[in-house]
């Protein structure tokens, strides 16, 4: 069976962060020949289409663009800020998202989960994300998600994932998303 490469985002720059420890822990649960590079939105700039050329792009851009191109998926977990998705996951997608219908999101396939200390798990955030995604023309993984709330129980002093139920429904998700993702390169 062939390697299969992911990109994580998280869509939060907090230490503490529960949506990057989600993403941490699915490096352990992801199905065998698959990796996952998580990459860090913190030094991302804000979006300036005056510097979204060859010359002046800012190296961390170039450097998830360069990322995403080589990857075969991404997997986002993000929390929910005032019912959509956080401006730097925002941010960093809109970066991606150029030139508009041929950039390295284009076509890629994209799971998506989130975390939240509420009930509801930040549901919205992922209507709010698949909106912004079908925008760049990505392929959504049509799965409902793994929306994972009240997330203050779910992780130890260490963040980590250790809620059982969680950690099944994650590496279940993971299953399916990957090989819905070897599917589909199997057709191209
Ligand atoms: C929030 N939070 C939040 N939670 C939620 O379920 N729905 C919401 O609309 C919001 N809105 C919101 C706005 C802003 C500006 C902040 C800072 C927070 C709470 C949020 O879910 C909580 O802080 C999570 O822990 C954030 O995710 P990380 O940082 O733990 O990954």
């Amino acid at each position: 069976m062939s390697d299969l490469e992911l990109v994580g985002l998280a869509g939060s720059l907090r230490s503490g962060s529960h949506n990057r420890a989600l993403l941490r822990a699915c490096a352990d649960l992801l199905p065998e020949h698959t990796s996952l590079d998580i990459v860090d939105l913190e030094p991302i700039p804000p979006y300036n289409d005056d510097l979204e050329n060859d010359e002046d792009r800012p190296d961390p851009v170039r450097d998830l663009k360069a990322k995403l191109a080589r990857a075969d998926a991404l997997l986002i977990a993000t929390p929910e800020y005032n019912h959509g998705i956080p401006g730097v996951l925002k941010n960093a997608l809109d970066w991606a998202s150029r030139p508009a219908f041929d950039s390295p999101m284009a076509g890629l396939p994209v799971g998506m989960m989130s975390a939240s200390p509420a009930k509801g798990g930040a549901v919205k955030a992922q209507q709010h994300l698949k909106l912004v995604l079908l925008g760049m023309v990505s392929e959504v993984f049509p799965h409902p998600g793994v929306a994972v709330g009240q997330s203050g129980d779910k992780f130890d002093d260490d963040m980590r994932l250790t809620d059982e139920t969680t950690r099944d429904f994650v590496r279940d998700f993971l299953a399916d998303f990957v090989s819905w993702v070897r599917e589909r390169s199997a057709e191209d």
